[in-house]
């Protein structure tokens, strides 16, 4: 028997869909695979949908993986994995909080030291900082990232900012007015996840998973768009200032900060508007030279480094 952990947070459900999906083939062979789940709880509760006003307080604290109170993992399931598949999302260019203090938890340590984990990450489009932040949490619980899958809404960047913020106000994920495209990860990606999860489990039957991630980049699991990835490097740094500016002020919910996260607010949209435009067509103009970085990068952000 092959024992899998997997663990998951989701506001909407979608990353539920998406694992569910991911998981298909292995639950199809239930002698030779053992699934084991954890879905993580915060205590409060980060309510869906979200208000204006919570959705930016979230800010700091994402950026500063700060933790929050979270369920533990109950104690039949601490025990030693095959493998673990952590299901996550991306806030503020960070991880999200629930999995950020997932991942800094002595439950996670426990469970993940010595282990393969394969994370799965469905987001809006722009993960790579978190990326970076989860290998360093699994590399530091002693585990090893073996792979991961990266599914984002492919809807142009402007609007896809616009719609995704429609369906976290509202909490429901259609079509604006019927005119603008679906928010999130396409239903068609979501369908595709089963895929993937195909190609895992064929690399765990040959006991070749060390060279999962390859097979899984060929197949188009790990689609990194240059120019997002360049952006977010500086955005990240950025952010942290804006954080550490806010908490100067309080800590979640304090009234106090309110003024500075609506600046913070109207920074971000301005960021995203107009200064992310030029920043892409300067990327793009000065590509050549950086040519060999940018392909260096790219092979990092598919784990393929
Ligand atoms: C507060 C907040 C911040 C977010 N920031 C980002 C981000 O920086 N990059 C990104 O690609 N997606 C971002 N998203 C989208 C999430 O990664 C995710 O796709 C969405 O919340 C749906 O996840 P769910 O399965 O928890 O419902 C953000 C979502 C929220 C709620």
């Amino acid at each position: 028997m092959f024992k899998i952990l997997v663990v998951h947070y989701s506001q909407s459900g979608q990353l539920t869909d998406i694992l569910s999906n991911f998981l298909e083939t292995f639950k199809k062979k239930p002698h030779e695979y053992q699934l084991f789940y954890h879905t993580i709880k915060t205590e409060p509760e980060f309510a869906f949908p979200w208000t204006s006003a919570r959705f930016y307080d979230a800010f700091p604290e994402s950026v500063m993986e700060s933790r929050v109170k979270i369920n533990s993992i109950p104690k039949e399931l601490i025990q030693k994995y095959d493998l673990i598949i952590l299901g996550y999302q991306v806030w503020y260019l960070s991880l999200s909080i629930p999995i950020s203090s997932f991942v800094q938890s002595e439950d996670f340590k426990k469970i993940a030291k010595d282990t393969a984990v394969f994370s799965v990450n469905a987001c809006r489009n722009m993960w790579y900082m978190a990326y970076d932040r989860l290998n360093f949490h699994i590399e530091k619980a002693g585990a090893k990232h073996l792979g991961h899958l990266v599914l984002y809404d492919k809807t142009q960047n402007l609007i896809s900012v616009f719609t995704i913020i429609y369906w976290m106000l509202g909490g429901i994920k259609d079509r604006y007015l019927g005119i603008f495209p679906k928010p999130g990860v396409s239903d068609e990606d979501i369908k595709s996840s089963a895929n993937y999860g195909e190609l895992l489990e064929k690399h765990v039957r040959s006991n070749q998973l060390s060279q999962v991630q390859t097979e899984m980049v060929k197949a188009g699991s790990v689609h990194v768009l240059p120019h997002m990835m360049s952006m977010e490097k500086k955005a990240k740094r950025i952010f942290q200032i804006w954080a550490k500016f806010v908490l100067k002020k309080g800590g979640p919910s304090n009234p106090n900060r309110a003024f500075r996260l609506k600046l913070f607010k109207y920074y971000l949209l301005f960021m995203i508007y107009f200064v992310s435009t030029i920043a892409m067509l300067l990327f793009y103009l000065f590509y050549p030279i950086n040519a060999r970085k940018i392909r260096k990068n790219i092979r990092h952000f598919q784990g393929l480094d």
